[in-house]
């Protein structure tokens, strides 16, 4: 019997696949469906059928999973902030595990390594300190939503369903953040809608209020409040933010980001300061850390102190080595690494993040970093030094295949490559295997919840 789109289908799921949906086997055909956990007995209907593999859409759970838990979140059916929250939290560890084993070995044709138990996060809810959250000028309606009578169906302050860019959930609170935090998302809600001035159309590209970010100091318990908007309009953002900091306490920044591209980013093209400082603080170890609204810093901040050890154990630097930080932001590995190394050099494409890292070094009495800002695909191939040290940690996509010619042209001893998606690591890992061999991973879990894993992989040179 083929299978065809539209069609009701009987499945059990057999385990969960990287990307977190559940697969079931049909007639010899691998099902991907969402919301699902291995042992699950569901209905689904069919959505997709591709040559090797279809997607379906759970109707009906006929039995469940022993894996399974309630959720304590109402939105989690539907919101792309986690899709976990209904597995228990010791078997998402032992998903996640199973991803970086498989894919290590599958993609990266990794043999002999040592992969060490994931290190669990202490704290599974409120452990993210930076939330980003959309404002739509239509609100996607929750089921019980739909035949409501509302008068605020052109409005949403919330998260994405998966998958979508325009489809956004109101939403009151999100357990990932801080319960501080959900009270500012509410005030921020409650001014914006009585202000007048309409939310950005994700379609339309019309309206003034894009983005709410936050950002939260775990050391400090401060906030940063980053208010993103379509153009520059000093009235209403001026107005939020005194009802911010009249109304709620540990508010130390406020700033408004202006985007007037249609990209949907809640980096702006100028940033203007409304309430206090640009900059949040915080503490990793013994080392403090300034951090802009637009730069990257790990959203789980006690568990990246274990990360950043991780990186100084497998570096086993003797104070001599020269080490370069590729992808370094705002110095956090250069600055871990220093105490410890001769010279680092760190290279970043943005802007704020190298002014973050030389402040950063300044702050914390660090003499022996510098910082290039630049693609690190150009920054590279310019650049000629014998290096005892790589640490390497880039965004999800991994690095650019230039990038790797340019590592295996400088042959550093050591690799250390810190990764958010086991996917291109082990891409990554297979084009540097002639003259690298993966020695040790540590899977670290900074994203409970979500099939998001981070690792830290050991390389030795050949
Ligand atoms: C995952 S973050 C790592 C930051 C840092 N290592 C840390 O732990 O805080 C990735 C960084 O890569 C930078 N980046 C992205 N694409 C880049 C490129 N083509 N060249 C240089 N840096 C890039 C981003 O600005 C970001 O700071």
């Amino acid at each position: 019997m083929d299978i065809k789109k539209g069609d009701t289908i009987e499945l059990t799921i057999e385990k969960v696949v990287y990307g977190g949906r559940g697969l079931a086997h049909l007639n010899n055909m691998a099902i991907f469906v969402a919301n699902t956990a291995p042992g699950d007995r569901v209905t689904a209907k069919v959505a997709k059928v591709k040559k090797n593999f279809a997607e379906a859409r759970v109707l009906e759970v006929l039995e469940t999973s022993p894996n399974r838990i309630i959720s304590p979140c109402p939105y989690s059916d539907y919101c792309g902030g986690c899709t976990w929250q209904f597995i228990e939290y010791e078997k998402q560890l032992e998903y996640k595990y199973a991803f970086v084993e498989d894919l290590l070995n599958h993609i990266g044709k990794a043999t002999n390594f040592q992969i060490n138990h994931t290190l669990p996060s202490a704290q599974i809810f409120g452990y993210r300190n930076k939330m980003e959250f959309s404002f739509s000028d239509k609100r996607w309606l929750l089921p019980e939503e739909k035949d409501k009578k509302m008068d605020d169906k052109n409005f949403a302050l919330g998260l994405h369903v998966p998958g979508t860019f325009d489809k956004i959930i109101d939403i009151d609170g999100c357990l990932l953040q801080k319960e501080e935090g959900n009270e500012i998302l509410r005030e921020v809600k409650r001014f914006v809608k009585d202000s007048g001035i309409p939310a950005y159309g994700l379609k339309t590209h019309q309206g003034f209020w894009r983005y709410l970010m936050l950002r939260h100091s775990h050391a400090f318990n401060e906030w940063m409040v980053n208010i993103v908007t379509s153009q520059e309009r000093d009235a209403p953002v001026q107005a939020l933010a005194s009802v911010l900091r009249d109304g709620l306490k540990g508010i130390v920044s406020i700033v408004n980001n202006i985007n007037t591209r249609k990209g949907g980013t809640a980096i702006g093209e100028r940033e203007r300061i409304l309430a206090g400082e640009r900059n949040i603080r915080d503490k990793i170890g013994a080392f403090i850390f300034e951090i802009s609204a637009n730069s990257f810093f790990q959203t789980n901040t006690p568990l990246s102190q274990r990360l950043y050890q991780t990186v100084k154990d497998f570096a086993s630097l003797t104070g001599k080595e020269t080490v370069l930080d590729l992808y370094c932001g705002i110095g956090t590995v250069s600055i871990f690494l220093a105490p410890v190394a001769s010279r680092i050099i760190g290279m970043d494409i943005s802007n704020n993040a190298i002014a973050d890292a030389r402040r950063n070094c300044q702050l914390n009495s660090i003499d022996n970093c510098e910082f290039l800002c630049g693609d690190v695909r150009m920054l590279l191939s310019q650049y000629s030094v014998k290096l005892d040290l790589l640490v390497t940690d880039p965004p999800r996509v991994g690095m650019q295949r230039q990038v790797i010619d340019q590592v295996l042209r400088l042959l550093p001893d050591r690799i250390i490559y810190i990764s958010c998606n086991p996917a291109t690591l082990a891409r990554d890992i297979a084009l540097l295997k002639e003259r690298y061999k993966l020695e040790e991973v540590q899977p670290i879990d900074l994203f409970p919840h979500t099939y998001h894993i981070e690792s830290v992989a050991r390389l030795e040179r050949v």
